[in-house]
Formats: C-alpha cells, sequence, structure tokens
C-alpha cells in the first residue's frame, strides 16, 4: 500500500512540465501531498493536471513572475526546482554568448527569483520547509564542451546550499540532488538498445525529492544527495 506521508504537505513544482515534472509530481500526489505545478507553457502543464491541486504557467526567469507565483499559492512548505534545459559542446573559446546567457536565466535565474519568492513561505513553514534543486554531476566535474552549463550548474548549487544556511536558522532545509542524466519510460521504448547505464530513471529522482520534503529528512540540510554511479 502506498504511504501517505506527506498528507498536509503543500508543495510548489516549478517546471513540472519538462521530463522530470510529471514522475515528482504524481509521486507527491500519491504521497498525500497537495502539489501546485508551474511551467513557463501551458501546454506543456497537461500531463500533470491529474495529480496537480493547481497547475498554472508562470515565467521563473523574472522576477515578477516567481512573485505572483508564490502570491497565488500563499502558504507553502515545499518548493522544488526542476527547470532545466541545455547548450554546448563548443569549446570555451567558440561557445556562443547568448547560449551562456540562455542558461544563465534558466539554470540560475529560476532559481534566484524563485527561492526569493517562497523564502518567506518556507520560513514560515519552520521545520516543515523545504526547498529542493535538481542539478548535474557536471556541476562539480566539468566535462569539455560543458563551460556554460557547468557555470550555471555550480552557481545554482552555491546559491542552494547558502539558501541552506540561512534556512537553518528557521528548521527548515535546502539540499541539491544530483544526476548524470535523466531517463525516462518513453526514452527506454524509443531506444531498446540502449541500457542508459549513466542515467538515473524518472521515478528514482522523484522518490528521492519525495524523502527530501518528508519528515524523515528533517536533519538533512545543505547536502548533496548523489543518485548517479
Ligand atoms: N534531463 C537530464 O538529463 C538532466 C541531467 C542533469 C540534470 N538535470 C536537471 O534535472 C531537472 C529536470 O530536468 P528536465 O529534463 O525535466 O528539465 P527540462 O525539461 O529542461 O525543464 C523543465 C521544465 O521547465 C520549463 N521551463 C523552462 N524555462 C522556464 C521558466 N522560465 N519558467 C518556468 N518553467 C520553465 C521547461 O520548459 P521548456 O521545455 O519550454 O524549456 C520544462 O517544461 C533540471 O533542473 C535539469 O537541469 C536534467
Amino acid at each position: 500500500m502506498q504511504q501517505r506521508g506527506l498528507e498536509g504537505r503543500r508543495i510548489a513544482v516549478a517546471g513540472a512540465g519538462g521530463a522530470l515534472g510529471p514522475a515528482v509530481v504524481r509521486a507527491l500526489a500519491e504521497q498525500g501531498a497537495w502539489v501546485a505545478a508551474a511551467d513557463r507553457d501551458a501546454g506543456a502543464l497537461e500531463v500533470v493536471r491529474e495529480h496537480a491541486g493547481d497547475a498554472r504557467t508562470a515565467d521563473l526567469a523574472s522576477a515578477e513572475g516567481a512573485a505572483q507565483w508564490a502570491a497565488a499559492l500563499g502558504e507553502v512548505d515545499g518548493l522544488l526546482h526542476l527547470v532545466g534545459g541545455w547548450r554546448g559542446g563548443r569549446t570555451v573559446e567558440a561557445l556562443d554568448l547568448a547560449d551562456l546567457e540562455l542558461l544563465e536565466r534558466l539554470l540560475l535565474h529560476t532559481v534566484v527569483h524563485s527561492t526569493r519568492a517562497f523564502a518567506p513561505a518556507l520560513k514560515a513553514a519552520g521545520p516543515r520547509g523545504r526547498f529542493a534543486l535538481v542539478s548535474s554531476t557536471v556541476a562539480q566535474r566539468p566535462v569539455a564542451g560543458n563551460a556554460a552549463y557547468a557555470a550555471a550548474k555550480a552557481a545554482a548549487e552555491a546559491w542552494t546550499l547558502t539558501f541552506a544556511a540561512e534556512l537553518a536558522e528557521h528548521g527548515a532545509t535546502a539540499n541539491v540532488v544530483v544526476v548524470n542524466a535523466l531517463v525516462t519510460d518513453r526514452m527506454r521504448a524509443d531506444e531498446p538498445g540502449n541500457a542508459f547505464a549513466s542515467h538515473t530513471h524518472v521515478d528514482d529522482v522523484a522518490a528521492a525529492l519525495a524523502y527530501l520534503v518528508s519528515d524523515a529528512a528533517h536533519a538533512m540540510n545543505g547536502q548533496r544527495l548523489a543518485l548517479h554511479r
């Protein structure tokens, strides 16, 4: 039987319409949480409407967009940041600076604006207050061709760990979940010959995030949870 350990929790999921979002929204809802989903694209939210108590568009790369979303939700116990995107494959001298700006907006500014918008609610939630960022192995172990992505993710991690230190004064927490790459059932079905050995299934990431917003994770703060080999 499904454990309903998140009964009474109000959890906001930023970037809920991507590859990971549907698994996260479903896992939280199945454990009894009320889930508020946001994405910049209304169409992307269709897949999460079944399990989300609230689903709305918000541009989290802007301070106004994040503030409006937070104001619409009111009391919230947790914020899970899933907004992603990738550009890369070029050397540092060849990379397009527009790609760096894009990744800064997607991977850092959305973290900055959403944490600023939700900080009062997360602090008010006290020991129930939780933030989690999904990050990449390249933030700590950069590989060639990924300078802009690695720099943006590293900055987002530093921001999150600083936020963790701040939240600690309120009994709330912020942590980072690290993956190398994500895999979904659809990806596996499309490529039956691919072992996806260095990938983490979205359901496993969802389970880790559900743990991080649960009572059981109250003592875990400012940590990187490695969900990769
Ligand atoms: N996928 C991977 O292999 C992988 C690897 C390492 C780490 N991660 C991290 O894991 C998390 C989840 O990955 P994912 O693949 O599910 O991410 P994703 O699909 O790239 O992004 C999640 C959702 O956020 C939306 N979004 C983009 N900009 C936004 C904005 N300004 N405001 C609101 N929503 C916005 C995206 O819309 P659009 O589709 O329109 O952009 C998408 O629907 C991300 O933080 C990602 O960096 C993923």
